[in-house]
């Protein structure tokens, strides 16, 4: 694989705190880039100093001093992979209500890159409600908890919290840094939000899409290190990630900047909310109410994108595997109409979701059924859109393994 990956290891207060200097001994051993950082509590445990020798890096501590107060939102920004560990009921806590108090949780917030908590306190910490219930936020939101295992706890008294085995730190640490890296060298082409069909300089057609289930797909693939081309409709959103943007206006734009990738995609997702029609003469002059004609509203048929471009890969040499996606909203009959769009339009997969004013757009929760050939999915969701981004390209995968 290419450049060393690096991992962000955020040490908070637990007695635990002297297993981590053998933590980051043992990731270093993988080759790893090991970035420590502190909270307070946990330096009353064990000096930066003891981390600073192990990784030859200054340990992050403070969200103020001087020389370390940008860097530690570069250092998130830049590591492939977030491990607190340990991570202490507190430390917890602030994780799963997005405080960004200390250097380890404004790191979480700014980072795009995966969590993983291996969680060390006592028992009735790890079992009180308000740590279940902290624990299962985190899990929502995609967090990997590593779960602490049972035994002779650091205070002396034995039972479940006792800090997990270093080992399985380790492997739990690669295995989300293997997901990270699991679509590099994929070319991903992805089409999100609406159109905006211009009837005259001032007025138009267009649609409730925010491209925020696009968007997301595209971030999300970014993270996973594809190169990630996203052709955006008219929105407010924006991609968070350093994705290749294209903003376009209508359906003839987006198709033409879509073409322009399109033979070299790996994988190609419609998700855009394309207009299916488009006023046939939009008018130079804003179109008065007096104006003749202006009570009817002469449409042309837009060109389908999603078949064109389905049409266009397949011709174009490696097309036979390369995985084409389509996207169905709908108000109802769901699967019924996913399969037909499935078989019309030359797709591997359909997405599927209910959409109406008040669900399927912007940036609420939303569900889906992911229908192939082989029939439809469990249906997956309610969940963010981040989250079935996740589920969606766990099941997209390439149909080539293109990492080297
Ligand atoms: N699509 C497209 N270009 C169009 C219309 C749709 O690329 N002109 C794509 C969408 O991006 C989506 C899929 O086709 O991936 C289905 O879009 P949808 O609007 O649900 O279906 P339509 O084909 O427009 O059919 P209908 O409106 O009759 O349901």
């Amino acid at each position: 694989m290419g450049a060393t990956q690096r991992v962000l290891l955020g040490v908070s207060g637990s007695i635990a705190v002297y297993k981590a200097a053998d933590l980051a001994r043992r990731l270093m051993d993988r080759d790893l880039d090991v970035q420590v950082a502190m909270t307070h509590s946990a330096q009353r445990f064990v000096t930066p100093l003891t981390f600073r020798a192990l990784t030859g890096r200054p340990v992050l501590t403070s969200l103020w001093s001087e020389s370390q107060e940008i860097e530690h939102v570069e250092r998130g920004y830049d590591a492939d992979v977030l491990l607190m560990a340990p991570a202490s009921a507190n430390l917890i806590a602030r994780l799963a209500n997005g405080l960004a108090d200390d250097v380890l949780t404004t790191t979480a917030l700014s980072s795009q890159a995966p969590l993983l908590i291996a969680p060390a306190m006592e028992t009735n910490m790890w079992l009180h409600p308000a740590t279940r219930t902290n624990v299962s936020t985190l899990k929502s939101r995609g967090v990997v908890v590593i779960e602490p295992t049972s035994g002779a706890l650091a205070s002396g008294r034995s039972g479940l919290g006792r800090f997990p085995e270093t080992q399985d730190i380790v492997q739990a640490t690669l295995a989300a840094l293997g997901t990270r890296s699991s679509w590099s060298g994929v070319v991903l082409l992805v089409t999100a939000g609406p159109t905006f069909e211009p009837l005259d300089p001032v007025r138009g057609l267009t649609n409730r899409s925010t491209g925020a289930m696009g968007i997301a797909i595209a971030d999300a693939a970014h993270a996973r290190g594809a190169e990630v081309h996203l052709v955006l409709g008219p929105t407010a959103l924006s991609p968070r990630s350093g994705v290749h943007l294209y903003r376009v206006e209508t359906a003839a734009e987006m198709l033409a900047a879509s073409e322009a990738i399109v033979d070299r995609a790996d994988v190609i997702v419609a998700s855009a909310a394309v207009s299916d029609f488009r006023p046939a003469s939009p008018s130079v002059q804003k179109v008065k109410k007096t104006s003749a004609g202006a009570d009817t509203l002469p449409l042309e048929l837009n060109p389908d994108i999603l078949t064109a471009l389905a049409a266009r890969r397949r011709a174009a040499p490696g097309g036979a595997r390369a995985t084409i996606v389509g996207f169905a909203a709908e108000t109802s009959a769901l699967e019924k109409h996913a399969k037909a769009k499935l078989a019309q339009k030359g797709c591997d997969f359909v997405v599927a979701n209910l959409v109406g004013p008040d669900r399927g757009f912007g940036p609420q929760e939303t569900e889906v059924l992911l229908v192939s050939k082989q029939g439809p999915s469990e249906p997956h969701g309610p969940a963010r859109k981040a989250e079935v981004a996740e589920f969606l390209l766990d099941r997209l995968r390439p149909k080539e393994d293109k990492r080297s």
